[in-house]
């Protein structure tokens, strides 16, 4: 069973600047909560309970969210707000926090949860991403391919040519629908990506990434990638499925989509 989530936001969010030289990224407002609780709740309806957020200095205001604020709920008692309550209830999980004090690449992140994950199979879930549940989450599509096939799983996404370059892009061979045997991952590719199919930041991995991501040396930004570990791992034959999926995602980092996902789910709040 899958149980502990990862999910790294200790980026800049250059992307996003200037506001996330102050705000980080995974705080940006979307209809009252912050970016980082959809993901926060796409992992607890996925049957998540333990996650593990990796942080950076400034990053202390995620930390802040999702601690209680006890002169809050009183003063809400005294002032009969008590309604309100609900609002600032926590969510359902157990949240831990490890900090990366040097930005050196998503691989270089996800190895600081291994004392986290010990020896469980594990989900990572990049915050740029939001990701909207349909018959079923993101993460819960990913989670039963573990199940059944106790592989590596990776979510897919086609893309447009032009975006490709932004992205981890496979090169696959189809299984059974929707679902394929992942032959290579090149992060970023300048030209000739292999396929249109780009990782769109949900993974589920075995815990023996983690004796792979420490070999990595830089790559490309030099940073230590976590798409060469995997590269690495599809050459020594270790299984990593792709799953295409179908639900609508936002890209928080794009500011049209920031405004297309607010847009969204205040239309869908106010049944508009
Ligand atoms: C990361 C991954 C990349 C993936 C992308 C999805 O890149 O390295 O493989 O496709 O997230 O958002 P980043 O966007 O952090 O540069």
């Amino acid at each position: 069973m899958v149980k502990k989530a990862v999910i790294p936001a200790a980026g800049y969010g250059t992307r996003s600047l200037p506001i996330t030289k102050v705000l980080p990224k995974e705080m940006l407002p979307i209809c009252g909560r912050p970016a980082i609780d959809y993901l926060v709740e796409e992992a607890v309806n996925s049957g998540i309970e333990e996650i593990l957020i990796i942080v950076s200095r400034y990053k202390n205001i995620i930390m802040d969210y999702y601690d209680r604020s006890l002169e809050l709920e009183m003063f809400l008692k005294q002032k009969n707000k008590s309604h309100l309550l609900q609002t600032i209830q926590l969510p359902d999980v157990k949240i831990q926090y490890v900090r990366q004090p040097y930005a050196n690449g998503l691989g270089a992140a996800i190895s600081l949860a291994q004392t986290f994950v010990k020896d469980e199979p594990f989900a990572v879930m990049l915050p740029d991403e939001i990701i909207l549940a349909e018959k079923q989450t993101a993460l819960q599509g990913l989670i039963s391919i573990y199940e059944k096939k106790q592989s590596n799983v990776i979510a897919l996404q086609e893309m447009p040519l032009k975006e490709l370059g932004n992205y981890g892009v496979v090169d696959v061979t189809l299984n059974e629908e929707n679902l394929f045997k992942i032959n290579k991952i090149v992060e970023k590719p300048v030209s000739n990506p292999p396929s249109n199919l780009a990782v769109i930041g949900r993974y589920i991995f075995n815990p023996n990434i983690f004796d792979y991501i420490k070999d990595i040396k830089p790559g490309i930004g030099k940073e230590i990638q976590l798409t060469d570990a995997i590269q690495v791992m599809i050459e020594k034959d270790i299984s990593f499925l792709g799953n295409k999926i179908s639900n609508t995602r936002f890209d928080i980092g794009k500011e049209s989509d920031y405004i297309k996902i607010i847009n969204h789910l205040y239309s869908k709040k106010n049944g508009l």
